[in-house]
């Protein structure tokens, strides 16, 4: 298949895993017109990420004032979008985004598997937290189609989008992703390649430290994050981002980044490593440097980074 000019406004697309990030970006697409088939192996996730994305499209429509049907008027988005274990179903995807756990090993195997089910024209966009996209296009024949679409969290009430141009993407890839993007509602902002990119350089940093001050004592975490509120302005603290990140993402990107700088100062801090380690990973886990109620929304509703 030759290069596409455009992602038509009703051309199917997928995403690559049904987590915190899949959901709300099957849910952008969806919102938009897109037939989208989400992809992933946990029969757990598939069914978690469906009712997050339910719950979302519900909420949705609640704030826009419209029925979930979409009032008759356009496609339900619900019914546009289908959840599988097999990567086959995107054959025919125009635009494919990769949001597939925070580790090189589990991204390669994506993008290889990609790679031979999707024909030549699909762009592979990746939600990488930290992976350099130059690596990640290395996994597949085609680095010039690789393109990094760092969303932010949730997706759905986030309009900005990092996007990640590698020295091999290309032209097209570029102006493809940047009129997809725009087209669905996003604000794209393009930077240059390298690990972590502009946001998770000096945010991983920021909520490793943050952890590192709770850790010695110096505040406890809710005056940590009041501190970032009060004295900065910024809408949440970095213990509470970290939360609605979720912390084992936050030790997954911390690792990458200390495995691609060779800086010591992304080892995660012990206090953050030993809540990972007991299972308390933040907002989806009902606790993390602080505790939530548990529901869909309350775990991955609110407004922050990403
Ligand atoms: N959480 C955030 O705030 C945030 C923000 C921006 C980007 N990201 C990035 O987005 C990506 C996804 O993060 P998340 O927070 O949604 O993680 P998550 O742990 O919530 O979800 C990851 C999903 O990947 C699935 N998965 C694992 N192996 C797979 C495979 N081989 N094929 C398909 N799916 C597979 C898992 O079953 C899981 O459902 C990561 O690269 C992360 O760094 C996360």
């Amino acid at each position: 298949m030759g290069e596409r000019k455009d992602i038509e406004p009703d051309a199917p697309v997928g995403v690559v895993g049904a987590g915190t990030m899949g959901a709300g970006v099957a849910q952008c697409f969806a919102q938009a017109g897109h037939p989208v088939v989400v992809v992933d192996p946990d029969a757990a996730a598939r069914e978690d990420g469906a009712a997050r994305l339910r719950a979302g499209l519900r909420l949705s429509s609640l704030l826009r004032g419209r029925r979930p049907d979409g009032g008759g008027a356009a496609a339900d988005p619900l019914e546009l979008v289908r959840f599988t274990d097999e990567l086959t179903a995107l054959g025919d995807a125009a635009f494919v985004v990769e949001c597939a756990r925070e580790q090189v090993p589990v991204k390669e195997k994506v993008l290889r598997g990609l790679d031979e089910a999707c024909g030549a024209g699909t762009v592979f966009a990746s939600c990488t937290s930290a992976i350099p996209v130059e690596r990640l296009g290395s996994f597949t024949g085609r680095p010039d189609r690789v393109i990094g679409t760092h969303f932010m969290n949730p997706a759905p009430l986030k309009d900005a989008v990092e996007v990640v141009r590698s020295p091999l993407t290309s032209e097209d890839t570029l102006a493809l992703t940047l009129g997809f993007l725009a087209r669905i509602g996003k604000k794209p902002i393009v930077v240059g390649d390298g690990p972590g990119f502009v946001t998770n350089r000096v945010l991983m940093l920021t909520v490793n430290e943050a952890a590192a001050v709770l850790q010695q004592g110096t505040a406890d975490a809710e005056t940590v994050d009041r501190v970032f509120q009060e004295c900065f302005g910024h809408p949440m603290g970095p213990l509470r981002t970290g939360d609605l990140i979720g912390l084992d993402t936050i030790v997954d990107t911390l690792d990458v980044l200390r495995e691609h700088t060779g800086d010591e100062r992304f080892r995660p801090c012990a206090l953050l490593a030993g809540l990972v380690a007991e299972g308390s990973v933040g907002r989806k886990a009902g606790r993390g440097f602080h505790t939530y109620p548990q529901s869909p929304l309350a775990t991955r509703g609110e407004n922050s980074h990403g």
